[in-house]
């Protein structure tokens, strides 16, 4: 028997011949593994739509804190964490609560290794915990970021461990995770979710899994399809953001107006989406994710991406760029850069974010106190920087911060209209201007960094 739903075709004859057994009743709904951005925001979604939910994470501080009803991620209040409490949701260090879920979500991290290759381990940590404790009849999902063919592959031969078969015991599908952290208005529930699972069956009971609590789910005919969604989703973003990085500091000097110009264009209705430069794409995954497919097009395609290649290069070359373009224009201002107070806005990857993993705010820095300037910051997110053991100064306003420096530079931040700059220093350096056209523009637009 064939049922149509959403974009796919499922054959049922498995699932209905395994839905003649009866089914366990479970104590949770769904265990989530990992308590990051990503697991949280998942797990507080999966509990406001009703479901028994016990979150799993490996670091005992994570665990302490959620358990008190403190929030850990940018955009998740306390309200939220002791609401959430309220309706039931656990937060543990102990694995073996998979044994009483009917589904298994994995929401760990991903990054590249120091020689910018894919870093599955945690994936694979994660699957390995999970093994021992996993039920005839579970739903594992996949949430984290891999490399084309990870979760058919190397996660689901550490899941079977010899005991259980995938696609006949349990079922397990590759759902990628979108937040965007930093945007409240793209919830967990209002993006739409595709899935890929390694059988018709594993897809359906994702399907329905995320249906639960996603309005609009989007099956794909595999866990490989699913994983490459992700990555292009991601790697388009990051190629538009570098290409207009480097136009941005190609064209400098010039009398042209590059986000006049990115506006201009964005009025054609069809073929354009906007993106604005910044000092540099920066966070967990759009300059990360890029080199997850490279290293697939390199093992399963047929060679690698050159477009890629580049662009990637660009964005590393990018803070480098943007530390000469300050330190030049300190220059032309008569300004010496030895000892010369340059206060940085916004150090976070992106505006609106604690997060600062790979903000470009950091090897901006380290450059420009490697040419003897003193760096100091404000963010109001972002209480700390440390840059190679030494701890920056941080200013507790944008005032305070205007008031005290010889050169104010605008990494991230919000309108300059709102900084009262009256009285500022010599030098303004403003990497996100005229930040009032981006309002204006749909939300899908691509404000650097993001
Ligand atoms: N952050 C984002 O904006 C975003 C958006 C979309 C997709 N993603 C992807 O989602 C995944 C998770 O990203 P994140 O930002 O939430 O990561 P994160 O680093 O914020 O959180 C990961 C959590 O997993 C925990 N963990 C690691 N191994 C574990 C194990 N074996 N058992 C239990 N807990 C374990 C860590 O302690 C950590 O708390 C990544 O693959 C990322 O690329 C992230």
């Amino acid at each position: 028997m064939f049922v149509t739903h959403g974009q796919g075709t499922f054959d049922m004859t498995d699932y209905n011949a395994a839905r003649t057994q009866p089914e366990r009743e479970h104590v949770w709904d769904v265990a989530v593994i990992g308590l990051g951005y990503v697991g949280l925001n998942l797990a507080l979604s999966a509990c406001q739509a009703g479901l028994r939910v016990v979150g799993i994470d490996r670091d005992p501080t994570l665990i302490a804190e959620l358990t008190r009803g403190r929030t850990v991620v940018d955009g998740v209040d306390d309200a939220d964490i002791e609401s959430a409490l309220t309706r039931g949701f656990r937060a543990t260090g102990d694995a073996s609560a998979v044994s009483e879920s009917a589904t298994v979500v994995i929401a760990v991290q991903t990054p590249l290794t120091l020689d910018g290759r894919p870093d599955h381990q945690a994936v694979i940590g994660a699957a390995r915990d999970i093994a021992p404790h996993l039920q005839p009849g579970a739903l594992v999902c996949l949430e984290s970021t891999v490399s084309i063919g990870t979760t058919d592959g190397p996660v689901r031969k550490t899941l079977e461990n010899g005991k259980l078969t995938a696609g006949r015991d349990f079922a397990l599908v590759f759902a990628p995770e979108r937040i965007n952290p930093g945007d409240p208005a793209s919830t967990v529930a209002d993006v739409p979710r595709v899935v890929g699972g390694i059988n018709d069956v594993s897809t359906m009971r994702g399907v329905r899994f995320y249906q639960r609590f996603v309005n609009e789910v989007h099956p794909v005919a595999s866990t490989r399809e699913a994983e490459l969604a992700k990555l292009l989703e991601n790697t388009y973003r990051f190629v538009n953001l570098t290409l207009i990085n480097e136009l941005a500091a190609s064209l400098a000097g010039t009398d042209i107006d590059v986000n006049a110009a990115i506006q201009a264009a964005s009025t054609k209705p069809y073929g354009f989406q906007p993106f604005f430069p910044g000092p540099g794409v920066g966070g967990h995954c759009i300059p990360v994710d890029p080199m997850f497919l490279q290293s697939s097009l390199e093992t399963m395609g047929n060679g690698s991406s050159g477009v890629l290649a580049a662009a990637h290069r660009a964005n590393v070359e990018r803070p480098s760029i943007v530390s000469k373009q300050i330190l030049s224009e300190l220059a032309s201002a008569a300004i010496p850069v030895a000892g010369a107070q340059i206060g940085l806005i916004g150090v976070g990857y992106k505006e609106g974010v604690r997060d600062t993993r790979n903000s470009p705010a950091f090897p901006i820095a380290l450059e420009l106190l490697a040419a003897g300037a003193v760096v100091s910051f404000f963010d109001d997110l972002v209480k700390e920087v440390v840059v190679e053991d030494a701890m920056l100064d941080r200013h507790s306003s944008v005032m305070e911060l205007v008031a005290s420096c010889d050169a104010v530079v605008r990494l991230q931040g919000s309108s300059a209209d709102s900084f009262d700059l009256h009285g500022a220093p010599p030098l303004f350096i403003d990497l996100r201007p005229r930040q009032d056209l981006f309002a204006r523009l749909p939300r899908t637009t691509g404000v650097a960094g993001t």
